[in-house]
This record gives structure tokens, C-alpha cells and sequence, in this order.
């Protein structure tokens, strides 16, 4: 059995200035090495959550927390961001909001969060010089990373966030910014570093991607996690997606046509290859 390496527990919090809204999570578990994809509308907390799990709340924001959240079994109230950070790393949605503004180049912001931690230079050079080449930045490396087009930099402050290897690593609807490929580079990266052994937490509406590569889904909605469970029993779920404000996947919404016109009644799915598979073993003439 793997250890977890998030828990929850009988956690909330209310920010300071808004009595309207309440993080509420009784009790939630995060095996290390898992890979979780969180959903919810507008407004559902899923920021909030990020930064629970970061220590962004409570350290930095003010508001009132009860019950805990631990770390790899450390208390994040306990604990100082700088500690955190050597354990989770947070990837935001705009670029700008993370960039340290302290390198004058891509290759120096890279550098920056190692240099934090103390690596020696010769290891540090060869990693950032790995994760440009990764990232295809190599034509960038010498340019301020303020010159460059907003997908540009979220593949800068992406970077800089993976080079550092934390443990954990938050992603906040990362990919808003950038093109259908840059985005499939994204994804396909982190499922690496979660093959690697690295537990993800990725915040997205991208479903498709959710849908493959994940472990478990996380829905959201009005500051707690509404349901938990597998990608295919949330995205096929036609009536909880709507309830909760949110797109039902194309597959599933083929399926749901076939049903209604009276030609389908087995069970649904929102994924390209298994849709593929039961509609070739259902229709044999497609095959
Ligand atoms: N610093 C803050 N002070 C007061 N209220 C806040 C603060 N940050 C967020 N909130 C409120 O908390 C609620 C949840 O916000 P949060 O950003 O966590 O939602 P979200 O699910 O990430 O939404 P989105 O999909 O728009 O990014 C909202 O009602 C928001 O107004
Ligand atoms: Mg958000």
C-alpha cells in the first residue's frame, strides 16, 4: 500500500473578507504517486484547494482555518512556504503571476528556483539546458522572458516549476494560454513525471486529457468535493456534470444521442478508443 502523501482533514477555511464562501473538506486522501484531476464551475474553491495543498492558505492569505491539511505527514500550518515549496510545486493559470522577474533571460528565470535550493552549478547547467530542449524554448533562451507571447511564458513558468522536481506538483488550469500541441506537450510531460513517481493534481476543463490520463476525478463545487471517483464514472455522468455547471465530453454526449434514438443501451463512455472499440463490437459493419 503507498503512503498518502496529501490529507485532509476536517479542514476549512473562510477568507477573511468574504463570509459567503467556506472551503470545507472533511476528509480527503492523496496516495503518493497518483494522478488526480480537479473539476468544478466557476467559483467552486479549485484555486482555493491549490493553495491549501501549497500553504498559500493559510501563510498567505488571511482567513480563519480549522482542522489540517498535512504534507508527507507535516502540518502545512506548521510548516513555512519555503519548506513547502521543496515539496509541491504550483504551476498557476497566467504565466506573469509566477514569473520571479528576477532573471534577465528564460534560461536565468529557469535557473532561478535552483539556485534557491543550492545546486551546484555544473548540475544546475545541465538540467536547465534538459528542460529547454523539453520545452523546445531553445530559440527563447536568451530573450527576457517579458518579450514573449503568453503561451511563450506559461512554457517558462511551467518549466521552472518542473525543473525544481518537487514531489507534488499543482497545476491551476495551466493550459488556458496556450495552442492545442503546446497543450498536448503539457499534459504528455506531466504524465511522465507522474510515471516518474511524481503525484499531479491538475485543475482543468480540458476533460478529454483528464479523462485519460488520470486516476481519479475530483468535482467540486461550492467550496467541497461534491464526488470522487473514476474519470469514466464522472465524465459519463450526464446528470451530475449538468448540476453542476459543467460540459458534458463529446463521446458522452454521442452516446446519450444514440440512446435516445433507441440505439444504444449498454454503457456509455468518454473515450476515443474504448467508444471506437464498443461501437465496432455493436455496428459490425464499421469494422
Ligand atoms: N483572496 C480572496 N478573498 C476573498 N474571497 C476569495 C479570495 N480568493 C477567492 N475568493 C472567493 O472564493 C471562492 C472560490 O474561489 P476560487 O478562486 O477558489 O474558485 P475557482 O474554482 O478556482 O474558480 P475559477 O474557475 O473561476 O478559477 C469565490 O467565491 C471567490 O470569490
Ligand atoms: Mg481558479
Amino acid at each position: 500500500m503507498k503512503e498518502n502523501i496529501i490529507e485532509f482533514e476536517k479542514f476549512e477555511w473562510q477568507y477573511g473578507n468574504n463570509a459567503n464562501f467556506k472551503i470545507l473538506i472533511n476528509d480527503l486522501k492523496i496516495k503518493k504517486g497518483s494522478f488526480i484531476g480537479v473539476i468544478g464551475p466557476t467559483g467552486a474553491g479549485k484555486t482555493s484547494f491549490c493553495y491549501s495543498i501549497m500553504g498559500v492558505i493559510p501563510h498567505l492569505q488571511t482567513g480563519e482555518m480549522k482542522g489540517s491539511v498535512r504534507i508527507g505527514g507535516v502540518e502545512t500550518k506548521n510548516s513555512s512556504l519555503s519548506m513547502l515549496s521543496r515539496k509541491v510545486g504550483l504551476i498557476l493559470q497566467n504565466p506573469l503571476s509566477q514569473m520571479s522577474g528576477a532573471g534577465l533571460n528564460v534560461e536565468e528565470e529557469i535557473a532561478f528556483g535552483l539556485e534557491n535550493l543550492g545546486y551546484p552549478r555544473s548540475e544546475m547547467e545541465k538540467k536547465i539546458k534538459e528542460i529547454i530542449k523539453l520545452f523546445e524554448l531553445k530559440e527563447h533562451a536568451h530573450r527576457s522572458p517579458f518579450e514573449l507571447s503568453g503561451g511563450q511564458q506559461q512554457k517558462v513558468a511551467i518549466a521552472s516549476v518542473l525543473v525544481l522536481e518537487p514531489d507534488i506538483i499543482v497545476l491551476d488550469e495551466p493550459t488556458g494560454y496556450l495552442d492545442p500541441l503546446s497543450t498536448e506537450i503539457i499534459f504528455n510531460l506531466v504524465k511522465k513525471l507522474n510515471k516518474k513517481g511524481k503525484t499531479i493534481i491538475f485543475v482543468s476543463h480540458k476533460f478529454e486529457y483528464l479523462n485519460k490520463l488520470c486516476d481519479e476525478i475530483l468535482l467540486m463545487n461550492e467550496g467541497s468535493i461534491v464526488k470522487k471517483g473514476s474519470p469514466e464514472e464522472i465524465f459519463t455522468n450526464i446528470p451530475l456534470l449538468k448540476k453542476n455547471y459543467l460540459g458534458i465530453p463529446e463521446i458522452t454526449s454521442l452516446f446519450n444521442r444514440l440512446k435516445k434514438a433507441g440505439k444504444w443501451n449498454k454503457e456509455f463512455t468518454a473515450s476515443v478508443e474504448k467508444a471506437e472499440k464498443y461501437l465496432k463490437e455493436e455496428f459490425p459493419w464499421m469494422r
